[in-house]
C-alpha cells in the first residue's frame, strides 16, 4: 500500500494542467468517488495494524496535496476564464478603505519608535502579577495604600488586610516588567515596557480601570537626573514637536528617589491658561525619578556601583493632551465616528 501511495503521489505531482479539460480529467482521476485516491483509502480496511498509522498519515497527505493542486489550477484557471481580450487591465482597482490604527496603537507606536531610536529594547510581562513584583520589590511599605483592595484589583488574596508575597493581582503599572528585568539581567540595562494596566477606580471622564502604560528603565554606571531630563526632553519633542516646553515638578514615589512629575506646556491655550490645564499653562504627562537604591538591591544589582531613572507615562493621556480628546472613555467605546478622525495618522 505505501508503495502504491508513493507511486500515486508522484502522478499527481507530475499531472500537467495546462486546462479546464485536464482539470477535470485531473479531478475525475484522482479526487472524484471513484477516483484512485478514493479507492486506496477503500483497500485501507486491510491494512495490517501496526502500518495503519504511517499509510494513514502518507494516505492524508497525498489527498490534501491532490486537493490543493486541484484547487489552485481551478482559481487559476477562472482567472483566465474572466480576462478577455476587452478587459482592461490597467483600470484602476476599487478604492480599498483600509481599517485605520486605534489612536492608543498609534502613540504607543510612537512612544515605542522614539525611545527605539535612543536604544531602548522593548519588554513585556505577565497582567496578572504577584504582590512581589507590583509593590514589594518596588518599596511599597506594607501599609500602602494602593496595597488596598480600593485601589488595585486582587485575583487572590491570602489574608484580609494584610499584604502577602502570593497575593495575586491585576497589574496597576507596568514596572513589574521592569524588576523582571532586573531579576533576569545585570546593567547596562536599557528598556521601555509597554502595556496594559488595571486600577480599581470608577470609571469617569478623567479615569478609567484599564489604561495602558509605557514605562522606562535605564541603569548603568553614572547615570544622572539630567540624563533623565534630557531624555525626557527628547521624547517630548519627538511626539509633541519641537516648539513644546517641559517642566519638573519634585513629586513621590515609593520606587525613585528623587521623584518628578513633568508637565508639558498646554497646546490649547499656549501657556495662558484654560479649563483643560485648569488655569495653570501646564499639563502632567509622567512620572519620573532616579530608581531608589533599595529597589536596585532588591533586584540583585549593586547600587554602589550602578545608578539608573526611571519614568512612566499613561498612554490615553499623551493620546489626550496630541490629539486634545477630552474624555477617557472615547478609547474604550469603539464609536466609529471618533475612531474615523485618526483616519490619516500613520505609524
Ligand atoms: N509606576 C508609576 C505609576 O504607575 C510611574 C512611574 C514610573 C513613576 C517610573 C516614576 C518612575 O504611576
Amino acid at each position: 500500500m505505501i508503495a502504491r501511495i508513493a507511486e500515486l503521489r508522484k502522478d499527481v505531482e507530475d499531472f500537467q494542467i495546462s486546462g479546464a479539460d485536464l482539470l477535470e480529467q485531473f479531478r475525475i482521476r484522482y479526487l472524484s468517488k471513484k477516483g484512485s485516491i478514493s479507492t486506496l483509502f477503500e483497500g485501507f480496511r486491510n491494512v495490517p495494524p501496526e502500518e495503519k498509522r504511517e499509510t494513514g498519515r502518507l494516505l492524508n497527505e497525498l489527498k490534501q496535496l491532490a486537493t490543493d493542486k486541484y484547487n489552485e489550477h481551478r482559481e487559476r484557471l477562472s482567472f483566465a476564464e474572466t480576462v478577455t481580450s476587452e478587459t482592461d487591465l490597467s483600470r484602476p482597482a476599487w478604492p480599498l478603505r483600509a481599517g485605520t490604527r486605534h489612536p492608543i496603537s498609534i502613540i504607543r507606536y510612537q512612544v515605542i519608535d522614539i525611545f527605539s531610536r535612543m536604544g531602548f529594547t522593548v519588554s513585556e510581562g505577565p497582567e496578572i502579577e504577584d504582590d512581589n513584583h507590583v509593590f514589594t520589590l518596588l518599596n511599597f511599605a506594607r501599609d500602602h495604600p494602593a496595597r488596598d483592595m480600593q485601589d488595585t484589583f486582587f485575583i487572590r488574596k491570602s489574608s484580609g488586610v494584610e499584604s502577602h508575597p502570593d497575593d495575586v493581582l491585576l497589574r496597576t503599572h507596568t514596572s513589574s516588567v521592569q524588576v523582571r528585568v532586573m531579576e533576569k539581567e545585570q546593567p547596562p540595562i536599557r528598556t521601555i515596557s509597554p502595556g496594559r494596566v488595571f486600577r480599581n477606580e470608577a470609571v469617569s471622564a478623567r479615569a478609567h480601570c484599564i489604561f495602558h502604560q509605557v514605562e522606562g528603565l535605564y541603569i548603568a554606571e553614572n547615570v544622572s537626573f539630567a540624563d533623565l531630563r534630557q531624555t525626557l526632553l527628547y521624547f517630548a519633542v519627538e511626539l509633541f514637536g519641537k516648539d513644546v516646553r517641559i517642566r519638573l515638578r519634585p513629586s513621590y514615589f515609593p520606587f525613585t528617589e528623587p521623584s518628578a512629575e513633568m508637565d508639558i506646556n498646554c497646546n490649547l491655550c499656549g501657556g495662558e491658561g484654560c479649563s483643560v490645564c485648569k488655569g495653570t499653562g501646564w499639563l502632567e504627562l509622567l512620572g519620573c525619578g532616579m530608581v531608589d537604591p533599595n529597589v536596585l538591591e532588591a533586584c540583585g544589582i549593586d547600587s554602589e556601583k550602578y545608578t539608573g531613572y526611571a519614568f512612566g507615562l499613561g498612554i490615553e493621556r499623551a493620546a489626550m493632551l496630541k490629539y486634545g480628546v477630552n474624555d477617557l472613555r472615547l478609547y474604550f467605546e469603539n464609536d466609529i465616528r471618533f475612531l474615523n478622525q485618526f483616519r490619516s495618522e500613520i505609524l
